[in-house]
């Protein structure tokens, strides 16, 4: 088991599972300094694949809510601390065609 109690042997199988038979790709914009684009980097790069037609989903989960904003959005509730908390489903925000977003808010 990975940090966080993740199993990629388990992410490797629901993927291959999916209804449509495609592959889910999981991409992290990392970079240890601040202030060096990976927020931009993120929103760009998901609004940019939804627009070729893949399904994507952007997951912030940065107390900071950077990415959040960015697209406008706030979760005055918190579910996403909830979820965590309570393992229950991620919040899921429609923010455009193929592109949904899971918010993060500062009490994370
Ligand atoms: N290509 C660019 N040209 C000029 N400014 C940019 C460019 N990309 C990002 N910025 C600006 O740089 C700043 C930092 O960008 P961003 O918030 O994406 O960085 P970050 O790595 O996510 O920061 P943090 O470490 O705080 O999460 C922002 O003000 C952003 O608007
Ligand atoms: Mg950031």
């Amino acid at each position: 088991m990975g940090r966080y109690g993740i199993r990629p042997e388990k992410l490797a199988t629901a993927s291959s599972e999916r209804d449509t038979g495609q592959i889910m790709k999981i991409i992290a914009i990392a970079n240890q300094k601040g202030g060096t684009a990976k927020t931009t980097t993120t929103a760009a790069l998901g609004v940019l694949l939804a627009r070729l037609g893949l399904s994507v989903h952007l997951l912030d989960m940065d107390a900071q809510a950077s990415l959040t904003r960015t697209f406008g959005q706030t979760d005055p509730v918190d579910r996403l601390y909830s979820s965590l908390k309570d393992r229950t489903g991620l919040p899921v925000s429609e923010i455009a065609s193929n592109l949904t977003l899971t918010p993060a808010t500062i009490a994370l």
